[in-house]
Parts: structure tokens; sequence; C-alpha cells
């Protein structure tokens, strides 16, 4: 059975900090920080929003923690600023090592999905603004399924919609909670650790492979099966 890739898009494909440049203005040198409080709330009210079983959209999501961060970070910002900011958020930038790791994974022969917390609209736009759109052969959003990873839900719904089975499907993302839920929920995952600094949840369940850069994921992915 052909091995099947789950890539993650934000923060594993497309590197969400792409947005301090235009925060700069807003934020100073507060942007970098700012960044990072706006991606956490957006995770959050997710992780909220699926408990809840109150779904908005993802853009939705990143909307509202957009607001709470600009008033925590005292930044204040017009209603042009966000729309501004967030068409930046729309187009972010792949990171570094997307397409060598995206091309060599091909290569290998392995079967190849975009799976996100974003609509599968904001995916398509931003995986093509990246040029990378023509590595998958489609794009599972969880928007179907009304809830966020790590839903185990959703991870199932991927599974179904990419006619895999978990043994033979991994996901691959930066994100350690994706990574915990894929592996909770069946599947197998491999850990994108760009950065000796990030930090995996000590919950006892492990990924099933850990790679420091996407351009060794197809050759390590490829002695695991
Ligand atoms: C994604 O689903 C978790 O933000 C991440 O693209």
């Amino acid at each position: 059975m052909a091995i099947t890739l789950a890539f993650d898009v934000y923060g594993t494909l497309i590197d969400t900090n792409g947005v301090i440049v235009a925060l700069q203005k807003h934020a100073g040198n507060k942007a970098p920080e700012f960044s990072r409080a706006w991606r956490e709330k957006q995770l959050e009210y997710s992780f909220r929003r699926g408990l809840m079983q109150n779904y908005e959209s993802f853009a939705v999501c990143t909307g509202n923690a957009l607001d709470y961060t600009s008033s925590y970070f005292k930044v204040p910002l017009t209603r042009a600023d966000k729309e501004e900011l967030l068409g930046t958020y729309g187009i972010l930038p792949a990171f570094d090592d997307a397409k060598e790791g995206l091309a060599r994974a091909r290569e290998s022969g392995f079967r190849m999905f975009a799976f996100s917390n974003g609509s599968e609209d904001a995916v398509q736009t931003l995986l093509e603004h990246a040029g990378i759109r023509d590595y998958f052969m489609g794009v599972v959003s969880v928007d179907a399924m009304k809830s966020f990873k790590p839903n185990p839900g959703v991870y199932s719904h991927f599974l179904r919609k990419a006619g895999a089975s978990g043994a033979d499907a991994w996901l691959v993302s930066s994100n350690p909670f994706d990574v915990i839920g894929a592996v909770s929920a069946g599947m197998r995952a491999a850990w994108v650790r760009r950065s000796p600094d990030a930090l995996f949840d000590p919950w006892g369940i492990e990924p099933t492979l850990t790679v420091n850069s996407l351009a060794d994921l197809a050759e390590q992915i490829g002695r695991k099966t």
C-alpha cells in the first residue's frame, strides 16, 4: 500500500511569522512577540470553538485573535489595517525547506495531501501563492467537519477523503498538538522540529519520527516503512 502524507499547512509548510514585516509598522520591535501571541490566540480560539461545538471558520478565529492581540499589546488598528494584515495572512510565504522536501517526497512516490484547519479556498490560495500547490493530490480541510484539530474526527475525515488507513498515513507537522492528535487518532506522525528550542508536550504520546527539516522527511519515512 502506498504511503499517504498529510502535510499540515500553517506553521509547517507556511511560515506564520511571515506577517512580522507587515506588523512592524504597527507594533515596532514588538512585532515578533505580537505575531507569536496572535498565532497562539488563533489556535486557542480554534480549540475552544471545537470544544464548545460553536464552529466558525479558521479565518474568523484568526480575525478575532488579531482583535484580541491588538488590544493586549495596546496597538490600535483601523479596520483598513486589520484588512491589510489579514490579507497578508492569506498570502504568507513557504518555509525555505518546503519545496525541496516536497520535491523529494514526490520523487519517493508518496501520495501527498495538504491537511489544514484553514478552509479549502484559503489553503488553495496560500499554496498557489507560495508556488507549492502542484505537489499535492488534494487539499483536505477540517471545515467539512465543522471542528478543528485535534478533534479525532478531523483525522478520520482526512483518512476517508484521502482513501487511506491510519497504519499507512503520516501526518507531517511542526505543531506538537497536531502530532499528538494524529497519533492519538491512530495515524503515524512526523514532527518537523526546525529549531532545537522547539519543545514537545510531555504527554507520553511521542512522534513516530522527528526531522529537523522537511528536506530529510522522505528519506527518514522511507527508513521507517
Ligand atoms: C493547520 O491546520 C494547525 O494551523 C495548523 O494548518
